[in-house]
């Protein structure tokens, strides 16, 4: 039947066909086998040249095929779509058309077999690809978390941390500078991050810190503002584009402002004034939008006194002042920082530390000079180094062991009968402090100690916080309750 196609129709249906993914099978219109392709071959196991000369129902006869869909075609000329599962416990789709001669003569059927085997596969692997990705994700996430630099985990329940960021939230809505002042460690660089994943800027922009006090003044300048081809001797030198244009969009953090070398500040006032930069050796003004956040531990009222920094300068970039204290200044963010990073350290170090009764009170009563960064480095530092699952009072740095052995709670842990003659009120607190804690080692939760005590658990919880006393604290940053 085929000798009705010229030798180089065939031919070039052939190289076309042989070219194809999906599985092709060419009948004349009367069910008579044309050609087929490699695919054809790879995809149903049947031999080609088996089938020279023999009609489409052979294949059904020799159950190479549980059915042929060019057979339906050529009673009605409907195209048609089937789902077949071959004998190899293949499933295809397999489609098939009538050819049309220029005349309307009915010329051939085309099927074509898409192996849905193969789909499926590559549609799990696509799950399988979409379960890492968002298993990567999550580790991505909980990396920045660990070298800090998320917004996501922003710790604190004092008064204090609470107004910060309910302003945070509320000017984080508006493009208005901020200078975030606070001694080193308290949280400044978070505190910028929180506003710009806070605001919508999060998704327009990206958000960019430049340490003021890392460069000298001249690679400040152009670290800053980009600079054009040429600008510097160094033919070489391609040109770059400067933070503020990387920042577009976006929020540009200004961190350590108080080291800002003077002799940029007028430039930098003009900046922020005009909203456009020039590159370092460019003609051309561009235009930037970027919210600017600074932040310094150091007084520039002070400086300005000092004629150390420019109050016009200031006065720019001190639109929304925000401060944050000291942590000895909001002790009641203290205790959910060392939960916090505990459970941090201890899924990084894949450890179960949790921290005695004595232990934690002394972290607690610490003053922490060097605030939330010397939190992080001390728990980082006791999770490392201690050598059981429980972090004593030993295993804790000098300094803060120190401190606290300077000031134990008065009378601790001495039998009444050697307890000096003194003020009543103080022995017993003491005693009341005492029987607590060892009722709290003694029980596995608060409503258990509360019940051996005979008291209210708002009782024993109100006197937990007079003494300082909050229980183990557990792995996974849980106080045992
Ligand atoms: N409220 C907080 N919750 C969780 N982690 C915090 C918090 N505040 C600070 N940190 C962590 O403490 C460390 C120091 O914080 P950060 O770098 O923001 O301080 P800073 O005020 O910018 O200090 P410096 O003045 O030295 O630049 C970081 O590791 C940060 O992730
Ligand atoms: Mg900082």
């Amino acid at each position: 039947m085929h000798a009705r196609f010229s030798q180089k129709t065939l031919s070039i249906a052939r190289a076309l066909i042989e070219s194809v993914h999906d599985g092709m099978y060419i009948a004349d219109h009367n069910g008579y086998y044309i050609m087929a392709n490699e695919a054809f071959e790879r995809i149903t196991g049947i031999n080609r040249q088996e089938m020279v000369g023999r009609h489409t129902q052979y294949m059904i006869d020799n159950n190479w095929v549980p059915r042929a869909v060019n057979l339906e075609v050529i009673k009605d000329f409907q195209t048609r779509s089937r789902i077949v599962q071959y004998p190899s416990g293949r499933q295809l789709l397999v489609t098939a058309a009538m050819l049309w001669r220029d005349n309307g003569i009915p010329a051939a059927v085309v099927s074509t077999l898409r192996d849905l085997t193969e789909l499926n596969l590559i549609s799990k692997e696509l799950k399988n690809s979409q379960v890492m990705i968002e298993r990567f994700k999550k580790r991505i996430e909980y990396l920045e978390e660990t070298l800090g630099s998320t917004n996501k985990f922003f710790i604190g329940q004092s008064t204090d941390f609470r107004r910060t960021l309910s302003l945070a939230k509320k000017v984080a809505g508006s493009d208005a500078t901020i200078m975030i002042t606070g001694p080193s460690g308290v949280g400044k660089d978070v505190l910028a991050q929180f506003i710009h994943y806070q605001s919508r800027r999060k998704n327009s922009g990206s958000f960019v810190k430049v340490d003021c006090a890392a460069l000298p003044a001249n690679l400040l300048e152009s670290e800053l503002f980009g600079y054009d081809k040429g600008a510097f001797t160094d033919a070489r030198t391609q040109g770059k584009q400067g933070m503020f244009e990387l920042a577009n969009g976006g929020t540009l953090f200004l961190d350590e402002i108080g080291e800002f070398p003077f002799e940029l500040q007028a430039k930098l006032l003009n900046v922020l004034q005009d909203r456009q930069i020039k590159h370092l050796g460019g003609l051309a003004t561009i235009p930037v939008d970027v919210r600017i956040i600074a932040a310094t531990n150091m007084n520039l009222e002070q400086m300005i006194r000092e004629r150390k920094f420019r109050e016009d300068l200031y006065y720019r970039l001190n639109v929304i002042p925000m401060f944050i204290p000291p942590l000895r200044e909001r002790r009641e963010d203290i205790l959910p920082m060392i939960k916090h990073f505990l459970k941090i350290y201890n899924q990084n170090y894949n450890t179960g530390k949790f921290l005695s009764i004595e232990a934690l009170n002394a972290l607690m009563n610490y003053d922490w000079p060097g605030n939330v960064r010397e939190v992080r480095n001390a728990i980082e530092r006791v999770v490392v180094t201690s050598a059981d699952e429980v972090i004593t009072l030993h295993d804790l740095p000098g300094e803060i062991r120190k401190t606290y052995r300077l000031s134990p709670p008065p009378l601790a842990g001495l039998p009444a009968s050697s307890y000096p003659v003194g003020p009543l009120k103080e022995a017993l607190d003491t005693m009341e402090r005492e029987l607590i804690r060892k009722a709290l080692e003694a029980s596995p939760n608060l409503a258990e100690t509360a019940r051996i005590l005979q008291i209210d658990l708002s009782t024993l919880t109100r006197k937990n916080k007079k003494y300082g006393l909050t229980g183990h604290v557990k792995t996974g940053g849980q106080v045992k309750t």
